[in-house]
């Protein structure tokens, strides 16, 4: 065991397949460190309490049926066996930020990309990346839910449209311009919602968004703040709005029901295929060129 174990930056095998073009790997879980374990603890221990105040009743029940571990960084095959016969989802390991394309690809497939170092525990509210705390413990129990786990495919599924519709656009310029523009729109549309949503229920306004299940300081921020602003979700409004990431959120969107969820995802594949998405609000998120060309997959073949 090395005597960083597998800290965010400091793991040699998951940083070395990052830079081996490998984005997928094992979780080589003999590497973690008792101080990785220990960082896990702490982050769960702290979390429980705002869970049980804040979470949705889905994410509450979703950690109890994978038998989710307290105490040790938890093996990704062991959630797994919990979590696939409920709705065919699985966490798979990489190795770091995969690419637009390649990330809502594997959604498409019941796949998760899901992070498998853990944060440094001297600093555990710093995160400038996602962790597997933030990936298994914030993400993953809200994939036991049915329709929240097609909403993510139909994520994935979206991904396919965009590519489809850059395809016949005209020049290469055009393309890439479209892309960025509609790649926009379905990155705001999951911040808002995947990784920051609320959700109404009979128990008041509860947390679906993983950002904030994850996030010792901002879950009760996001549900009790007076300065947030929290809005029922509205598509033009979501797909033209910015975001930073390196603040507590100051605008949040309200869904009614996880079909609601799902309702407006399938809303957002129709706007997409009405040309709707192609001039969204320049600004944050960007990106570059190079991973928007992930989306025209035959045109760099053509390239090649
Ligand atoms: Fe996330």
């Amino acid at each position: 065991m090395t005597k960083t174990g597998l800290t965010t930056n400091h793991a040699s095998v998951v940083e070395n397949a990052r830079k081996n073009g490998q984005p997928f790997l094992e979780q080589p879980y003999h590497l973690y460190s008792e101080a990785n374990h220990h960082t896990w603890k702490r982050l769960y221990a702290r979390m429980e309490p705002s869970w049980q105040r804040c979470a949705n009743q889905r994410f509450l029940q979703g950690i109890e049926s994978l038998c989710m571990n307290h105490s040790r960084v938890p093996r990704l095959e062991e959630i797994n066996r919990f979590l696939n016969p409920l709705t065919g989802f699985r966490a798979v390991a990489v190795s770091g930020y995969l690419p637009a394309f390649q990330f809502f690809d594997c959604l498409s497939r019941r796949e998760f990309p899901t992070t498998i170092t853990v944060r440094d525990g001297a600093h555990l509210d710093y995160l400038p990346e996602p962790d597997i705390f933030h990936d298994v413990a914030g993400h993953v129990p809200m994939h036991t839910d049915p329709a929240f786990a097609d909403t993510l495919v139909q994520f994935g599924r979206c991904a396919h449209t965009a590519a489809e519709l850059a395809e016949s656009a005209g020049s290469h310029a055009e393309r890439v311009e479209l892309l960025g523009s509609i790649v926009r729109a379905l990155a705001r549309f999951f911040w808002f919602t995947i990784e920051f949503g609320l959700m109404r229920s009979e128990e008041g306004l509860k947390v679906y968004g993983s950002g904030l299940l994850s996030s010792h300081g901002e879950i009760e921020h996001a549900l009790f703040s007076p300065q947030v602003q929290r809005y029922p979700l509205q598509m033009e409004w979501v797909i033209n709005q910015t975001f930073e990431i390196d603040h507590y959120q100051p605008l949040l969107f309200i869904v009614e029901s996880f079909d609601h969820l799902y309702s407006q995802i399938n809303e957002l594949e129709r706007w997409m295929r009405a040309g709707r998405l192609n001039h969204t609000a320049p600004g944050e998120p960007l990106f570059l060129e190079r991973e928007l060309q992930g989306f025209l997959p035959k045109e760099k073949a053509a390239h090649a």
